[in-house]
């Protein structure tokens, strides 16, 4: 069938709104039309190669849809349900059996190479493939064909162009704080760079009922919104030594916890040094590969310290996104402060946008 995806065909050219060719679905998979999809930083990342999936490629893995054909094996769904498209995982390999699809064996080939690598080739042009199956959905697109592994069913009366980022950056923010930090009521938690994924750090670490919330960033409307949304404290996070002194002051030693957002190693290093005896650090950023942090290893041995990487929160999907759908519905996530809607052929404006820091969560809406 035809449908029309946004191509990243290079690092120095803008996405190219293209009709292009989809398989139609087989037994076990779903085609879903798109309506909505957030845009995500690990967008830009495969966009400039600082992931180096095979260009040309459809990106885009916050897609939110109806669902329009239900292959003959699916359990499960019907033609009209409305879903959340999240990360995909094989489901049976030892850490998809344990529990944890975040860490799934097969992640990388799933959910960032594509249909090129994996040899399963879903889209087409004129005949040639364009590399696809971004996450498992390539959502920057008007339809996606899709497994059930990585959908949420939701309800009717949730607006997908809002939720969309469930699927990715929201979820990646309070997951890393609920299911990896884990933080004890009344302790302390600084999150290093609020865009999305650290906000959304924030608004966890609230529902959560950390005493103090520190937020650091070098954009101010960014650290603005941060204190809007359940920081106690904003720090101009452009001098790394003194983002340290002021914590430690700020906490009378030291942070319990902290989440690094912005994979910039001097920032990464000043979140440890922020920390208490026995703080935790949660790393989520994906700079360019090969990108090191440097430790003091007696420090870190003296301090009792751990630092550790988080994929999509810790999270499964199918049973993450319907809390945060409660956090949503009870007022606790006000999503709508984040977001900023954009006509699906305005792509590039919207990237431009995240870019300077005009916008902080760029939503795609597909055309009807
Ligand atoms: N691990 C995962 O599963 C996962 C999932 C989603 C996103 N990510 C990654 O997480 C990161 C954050 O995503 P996002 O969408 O929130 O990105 P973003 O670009 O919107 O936010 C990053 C923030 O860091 C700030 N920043 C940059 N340099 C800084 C510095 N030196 N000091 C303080 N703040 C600084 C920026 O101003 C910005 O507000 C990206 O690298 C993204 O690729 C990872
Ligand atoms: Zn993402
Ligand atoms: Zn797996």
């Amino acid at each position: 069938m035809e449908i029309i995806a946004a191509v990243a065909n290079s690092v120095e050219t803008p996405f190219e709104l293209k009709t292009l060719d989809l398989k139609e679905p087989g037994p076990d998979e779903i085609l879903i039309k798109i309506h909505a999809s957030g845009v995500c930083h690990t967008d830009a990342a495969v966009k400039q190669q600082h992931i180096p999936a095979p260009l040309p490629m459809v990106l885009g893995h916050e897609g939110a849809g109806v669902v329009e054909v239900v292959g003959a094996s699916v359990q499960g769904y019907e033609v009209g349900d409305h879903v959340l498209m999240s990360f995909d995982s094989c489901g049976s390999c030892p850490a998809c059996k344990r529990g944890y699809p975040t860490y799934c064996a097969n992640f990388v080939e799933l959910n960032i190479l594509g249909d090129l690598v994996t040899g399963t080739t879903r889209l087409s042009e004129a005949g040639q493939p364009i590399n696809g199956s971004f996450f498992g959905q390539s959502s920057f697109a008007t339809h996606a064909v899709v497994t059930t592994r990585n959908l949420v069913k939701i309800d009717k009366d949730l607006p997908l162009d809002v939720l969309a980022p469930m699927g990715c950056g929201i979820q990646t923010g309070m997951g890393t704080v609920i299911n990896t930090l884990a933080p004890s009521a009344g302790s302390s938690l600084a999150v290093f760079g609020t865009g999305s994924v650290g906000l959304s750090g924030i608004i966890a670490a609230k529902i959560t009922g950390c005493a103090k919330i520190i937020a650091v960033d070098i954009k101010q409307s960014r650290l603005d919104l941060a204190a809007d949304l359940g920081a106690t404290h904003t720090i101009d996070g452009s001098d790394t030594q003194k983002v340290v002194t002021q914590i430690h002051a700020i906490t009378g030693g030291g942070v319990n916890y902290a989440f690094d957002t912005t994979g910039v190693p001097a920032v990464a290093r000043a979140a440890i040094d922020a920390m208490c005896s026995q703080g935790v650090l949660a790393l989520v950023a994906a700079p360019p590969g090969g990108t090191e942090l440097s430790i003091d290893i007696p420090m870190t041995v003296a301090t009792g310290k751990t630092i550790r990487g988080v994929i999509e929160g810790d999270a499964v999907p199918s049973e993450f996104i319907p809390k945060l759908i409660e956090f949503y519905r009870a007022g606790q996530l006000p999503l709508e402060k984040m977001i900023t809607k954009y006509p699906f052929d305005q792509i590039n404006q919207a990237f431009n946008d995240v870019e300077t820091g005009k916008t902080l969560k760029p939503i795609l809406i597909m055309p009807n």
